[in-house]
């Protein structure tokens, strides 16, 4: 059964992911990705991109920077009270909590206890949650502006240049991916909630009348991305909000949710945000956003339809929906039975090294040469990783718990008649495969 522990042992000990500035003990629920890590990443990151770029030929893409004009946060209503969390503080432990964590329907609020003490807790008080900073070298009023804290307004700041220069015609998207802070009351779950963290987000700007029908199209093409990249049916849900639940910005909200060791939690949310963006901009700026249709005349403010979903978040789920684990062991150097092997069923595409190249002895000189010229002729068309420490079948093993879809091995009959073994992950099963044709093996099995 996996659970949060093995997860972070997984990736602190295979280079996924570690603590943020670890010599001086981790800092603020900040992590930084290793050499597995950034590679699953960018596997993650690239695979939404294709999805939303390429498969949908109007969408366009989009890079804005993190810092912006403090104004873009006045119009969008991130400084005001709809983007703060409610703080409560356990008056004997002085453990602090997000309101809504520990209030449910059926609780009284006046009565609410400490959850981890039974103390006392103080009424809620209202904690924004953007990263203030100051822009030049006198930190005044004046200076300060703000790390962003969703992506998407960067979008909206870029609706109009991008629209023009790209002429584009309603409906269309505009996706991006870069990093956005929020001062989280509460961080934790390892990678799940973080200060720092990268979205995906996707705008799609539509007329008023048209929004409720692309509303449901979105829905059902973000949770089809997750089951098309291997994610278990049974371990994804939606979730409607309801009224008291929506984002400041919302109309309407379903979430994607995962069903994480820790519960059922979110993972991504479709947004209607019906006008609230481009008009208040309009209206802070005093540009007009609104979109003239030529062919009817109408001039109107599009209602944006929202994807927005967490790379670190996603990366989470991905990893725990794949972690598998066989008692006793799968392969012979399993000695005991209460030995476990673990192994990382994550999606061909989404893995960090997609090929283990392995001489079968090390000392064996016409063996690792052979084995050498292979990895040489592969690195450069993918992740390859060149290993001749242990057995053989400990090496499988590595491989397994890092999620390396193929294993080559170069053993004696290679030196006779040219051919190498490639090793499943998943059946195990060992091909026979001649070397001139074995990049086309690859490419073809891990659909590159
Ligand atoms: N633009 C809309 C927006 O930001 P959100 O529901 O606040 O909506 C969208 O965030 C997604 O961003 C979430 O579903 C989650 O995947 C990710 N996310 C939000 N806050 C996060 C945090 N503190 N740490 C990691 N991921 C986060």
């Amino acid at each position: 059964m996996v659970n949060m522990e093995k997860i972070i042992n997984l990736c602190k000990n295979r280079g996924f992911i570690n603590l943020s500035s670890e010599p001086y003990g981790g800092f603020s629920s900040c992590y930084d990705y290793g050499p597995l890590g950034v590679e699953l990443k960018n596997n993650i990151k690239k695979a939404w991109w294709d999805e939303m770029t390429k498969k949908h030929d109007n969408i366009v893409g989009l890079d804005a920077a993190i810092l912006m004009s403090p104004k873009v946060w006045q119009a969008s209503g991130h400084l005001s009270a709809g983007f703060a969390d409610e703080l409560v503080e356990c008056k004997k432990c002085h453990k602090r909590f997000r309101f809504d964590e520990i209030v449910n329907s059926k609780t009284q609020t006046q009565n609410l206890k400490c959850p981890d003490c039974g103390g006392e807790i103080t009424s809620p008080k209202k904690f924004n949650l953007m990263m203030k900073t100051f822009v030049g070298p006198v930190e005044d009023e004046a200076a300060i502006t703000y790390l962003r804290a969703e992506t998407c307004q960067g979008i909206y700041m870029n609706f109009e240049w991008v629209k023009n220069a790209m002429r584009l015609k309603i409906p269309f998207g505009i996706a991006q991916i870069g990093k956005a802070f929020r001062n989280e009351i509460t961080p934790g779950n390892f990678i799940y909630r973080t200060r720092e963290f990268e979205q995906m987000e996707m705008q799609f700007f539509v007329k008023p009348e048209d929004a409720d029908k692309w509303f449901d199209y979105w829905k059902e093409q973000r949770m089809n991305w997750y089951l098309s990249l291997g994610i278990k049916k049974e371990n994804l849900r939606f979730h409607e909000h309801k009224k008291n639940e929506l984002a400041h910005y919302a109309r309407k909200a379903f979430d994607i949710e995962y069903n994480f060791p820790f519960g059922w939690h979110e993972i991504e949310g479709i947004h209607h945000r019906g006008d609230w963006d481009l008009s208040n901009h309009s209206k802070y700026s005093g540009k007009d956003l609104s979109y003239f249709d030529e062919t009817t005349k109408e001039k109107y403010i599009p209602y944006i339809i929202e994807t927005s979903c967490g790379a670190d978040r996603i990366l989470l789920a991905f990893l725990i929906d794949a972690y598998s684990e066989v008692k006793g062991g799968r392969t012979k150097t399993t000695k005991s039975t209460k030995e476990i092997e673990i192994v990382l069923k994550i999606n061909k595409k989404l893995a960090p090294v997609k090929v283990a190249v392995l001489p079968l002895l090390k000392n064996k000189e016409e063996i690792t040469k052979k084995a050498q010229e292979i990895f040489d002729a592969l690195k450069l068309s993918f992740v390859c990783q060149y290993d001749e420490v242990g057995s053989i079948g400990r090496r499988y093993r590595r491989q397994d718990e890092i999620g390396t879809p193929y294993c080559v091995t170069i053993d004696f009959q290679t030196l006779k008649d040219n051919t190498v073994t490639a090793r499943d992950r998943d059946t195990m099963e060992q091909k026979r495969i001649k070397i001139e044709e074995l990049k086309e093996f690859l490419e073809k099995n891990l659909e590159i």
